[in-house]
C-alpha cells in the first residue's frame, strides 16, 4: 500500500476520535508486513490521563489481534500543521515495533516520513531489563 492511501485513512480514522474534552482529534491507521490495516482515534476519560492516543489504539487494535509485524504508521490530527506522535506513544511503539516508519499528513496532504528512532534517539527498551 501506498504511503498517501496510508495517510488518508489516518485522515478518515480521525472523524471516529472521541475528543470529548481538548476536542482536538487525531487519527492513527497502522499498516502491518501483510498489508492489514488498523486504524484509531483518540480517547479521551474524563479523568484526563486515561485518554488513549490514536497511535496506542490502533496498536493495541492490531496487537490483541495476533499483530505483531509493522511496517508503518500514518498519523493525521486537527493541526493544520503535522503532529507528531507524543512521547508515550513513540515509546510504545519502540517496544513493539522499533524500525517501523512514522508519516505525519497535514491539512494540504503533504507528507513527512520519519524512521522511529530518528524520533526516538536512544530509547530505553527490552535489553535494558536484561
Ligand atoms: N493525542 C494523540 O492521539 N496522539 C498524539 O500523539 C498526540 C496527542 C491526543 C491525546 C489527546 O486526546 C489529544 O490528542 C490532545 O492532547
Amino acid at each position: 500500500m501506498e504511503y498517501k492511501e496510508l495517510a488518508a485513512l489516518a485522515a478518515a480514522a480521525k472523524e471516529k476520535a472521541i475528543p470529548s474534552y481538548s476536542k482536538f482529534r487525531v487519527g492513527a491507521a497502522l499498516l502491518t508486513d501483510d498489508d492489514k490495516v488498523f486504524t484509531g482515534g483518540n480517547i479521551e476519560s474524563s479523568s484526563y490521563s486515561l485518554t488513549l492516543c490514536a497511535e496506542r489504539v490502533a496498536l493495541f487494535k492490531a496487537l490483541s489481534e495476533g499483530y505483531r509485524n509493522f511496517k508503518a504508521i500514518a498519523i493525521a490530527s486537527d493541526d493544520p500543521d503535522f503532529c507528531p506522535p507524543c512521547g508515550s506513544c513513540r515509546q510504545v511503539l519502540n517496544d513493539f515495533c522499533a524500525e517501523i516508519d512514522v508519516i505525519l499528513i497535514n491539512h494540504k496532504n503533504e507528507l513527512k516520513i520519519f524512521k522511529l528512532g530518528e524520533l526516538l534517539p536512544f530509547p530505553f527498551g527490552d535489553a535494558n531489563l536484561k
